[in-house]
């Protein structure tokens, strides 16, 4: 049994979550539920992401303190990924004792390590409001091509990259004063010192091809010192012996992962040091966006090893949701949130979706909705649950719920036991587009099994003939193989499945044993189509 630790990004704690957010959770949690189903101990945590100056300012604007503004949205996170049958054993917050306490000690492990440089600069700061301004708090006309309202890291127009002050006439966003320029102490992390670790670590296997390509362009560039804090007013962890200064929000996010896990340990009892000191006898995973692939692949590592902690064994980077092919914008109406989604349609069709076009590319995925309407409707209701209404109905009423004795055709059921191993490759290797595809054609196998015998034909001639109980027992058969396949995608309509079936929890090793003469329940309906009406309304109800 390997023992596996999971994570996905922490999302930040000053909105609401997107279907990009939920894209990423459904993908770690179909590669956690096919580790549980393999029998491997899996566990999956995950947090919010609570500090840094956007949520300080966005708790001011709501009069209430960021302790009570983080620990709101943290429930509406926990509730919406809840929603979307995602897995998780922990959901906390980096804004927890556990993570002050981890912080503060992989900071002085650096600083004892002599990886911490302290030197003043110059930054942007507004008189007003009386603090130092990140980059994007500041606005004003682009040095290169003059284009107006630019954040002061780059332009949107030209794609220039500047420093706050080279901008024209630069406006605080948060006083609307003009910033002036102030020196600073900052700490700096000697990410450089780690270079050679680094690229001896990302070509290890930890990376996917086009990640591993992406960071030996950064090595070429030459890796810099990473600025790891801010000043007050900040709502953060204050660095030990540096009264005012805070860790910056990135320093304290990756290792939100280990307290989420150390919170959990406490609960359990499970043993922290083992999953977090032992390459060798536990494995860990971090699932990501492309954006945030500089601090899980360089900065992240580079920590770990300086403070002496285990290193992730792969990190997984996906690309960006698209709606309909356009970016997802507030302003284009093409942003969706958790709660739009879940209050028009149903969850596992969205999980469906996403498992049917992911693979372990880092390409943007759309989710479109005439594509969306159709896959739920013909492959997986018109296919796949269409297999156990159609053979139910004989079952129960002709031959009192029960299955025969034998198998009428061992060697369908023995070819769909058969695809297991590379349906497994398909979901290890998170390409669960392949997985669904090769779970489709065996679902259309089971149809033109079940056309061709045409049960409801010798049915009506002999309502009771033992061929038809035979070819109905066959047909539930090879759908309770396909819902084993598919229940890392589908976790609620395989629980309505196993009742139905009135079986234990479907594990693999089910796979290749045949439920026979056995009773059933009745037939519920498993799963609805997608309601197209509702579907539509995702989109004009966002404004497009
Ligand atoms: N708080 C940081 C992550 C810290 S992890 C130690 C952060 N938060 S985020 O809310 O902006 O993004 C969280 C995750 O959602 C990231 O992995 C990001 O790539 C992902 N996504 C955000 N928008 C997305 C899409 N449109 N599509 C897919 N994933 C997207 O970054
Ligand atoms: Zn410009």
């Amino acid at each position: 049994m390997r023992k596996i630790l999971v994570t996905w990004a922490l999302p930040y704690a000053n909105g609401p979550l997107h279907l990009g957010h939920i894209l990423e959770a459904i993908q770690a949690d179909i590669w956690v539920r096919w580790q549980k189903l393999q029998g491997n101990s899996c566990i999956f945590v995950c947090g919010d992401d609570a500090h840094g100056t956007p949520i300080m300012l966005s708790a001011q604007k709501q009069g209430i303190s960021p302790e009570d503004l983080v620990a709101k949205i943290k429930d509406q996170h926990a509730n919406d990924y809840n929603d979307f049958i995602i897995g998780f054993d922990n959901f906390y917050t980096t804004h927890s004792p556990e993570n002050r306490a981890l912080a503060t000690e992989i900071f002085l492990r650096l600083k004892q390590n002599d990886d911490i440089e302290v030197r003043e600069i110059e930054q942007a700061y507004d008189p007003i409001a009386k603090m130092f301004l990140p980059d994007r708090f500041v606005k004003g006309t682009c040095p290169r091509c003059k284009a107006e309202n630019q954040y002061g890291d780059s332009c949107e127009v030209c794609g220039a990259t500047y420093s706050p002050i080279d901008l024209i006439n630069p406006v605080s966003a948060i006083s609307g004063s003009t910033p002036i320029q102030k020196t600073s102490v900052h700490y700096f992390f000697r990410l450089e010192k780690y270079a050679d670790f680094l690229k001896k670590w990302a070509e290890g296997g930890a990376l996917q091809a086009e990640i591993l390509h992406k960071l030996n362009e950064w090595f070429v560039i030459g890796l810099m010192q990473w600025d790891i804090s801010r000043d007050a007013p900040y709502f953060g962890f204050e660095i030990p012996d540096a009264p005012g200064k805070y860790f910056y929000v990135w320093l304290d996010a990756p290792i939100g992962y280990m307290a989420s896990f150390k919170n959990f340990c406490e609960r359990t009892g499970l043993d922290f040091n083992s999953y977090w000191q032992n390459e060798s006898t536990t494995e860990l995973y971090h699932f990501v966006g492309k954006d945030i692939i500089y601090f899980h692949a360089l900065f992240w590592p580079a920590m770990l090893q300086a403070a002496n902690f285990r290193k992730p064994t792969a990190i997984f980077t996906h690309g960006f949701l698209t709606i309909n092919g356009q970016k997802m914008s507030k302003s284009r109406g093409t942003f969706i949130t958790a709660k739009d989604y879940l209050s028009k349609l149903n969850p596992e069709h969205l999980r469906y979706y996403f498992a049917a076009k992911l693979n372990s590319s880092i390409e943007d995925l759309d989710l479109n909705i005439v594509d969306y309407t159709q896959r739920v409707n013909s492959d997986l209701v018109g296919k796949v649950i269409n297999i156990a209404s159609r053979c139910a109905k004989f079952i129960n009423s002709n031959f009192a719920h029960k299955l025969s004795a034998e198998l009428i055709a061992p060697e369908i059921f023995q070819e769909f036991a058969d695809a297991l191993p590379i349906i497994h490759t398909h979901y290890q290797n998170l390409n669960y587009h392949n997985a669904v595809r090769q779970i489709m054609q065996l679902a259309d196998r089971a149809n033109q099994f079940i056309d061709n015998k045409k049960p409801w034909a010798l049915a009506k001639i002999s309502a009771t003939d033992p061929e038809v109980q035979k070819i109905c027992t066959l047909g539930l058969n090879l759908f309770r193989q396909l819902m084993i396949y598919l229940k890392p995608i589908l976790p609620k309509v395989t629980l309505e499945v196993e009742e139905f079936l009135n079986i234990g929890p479907l594990t693999l090793a089910d796979i290749n044993k045949p439920l026979l003469n056995h009773t059933i329940n009745e037939f519920k309906p498993l799963l609805q189509r997608v309601a197209e009406d509702q579907a539509k309304l995702l989109i004009t109800n966002t404004g497009v």
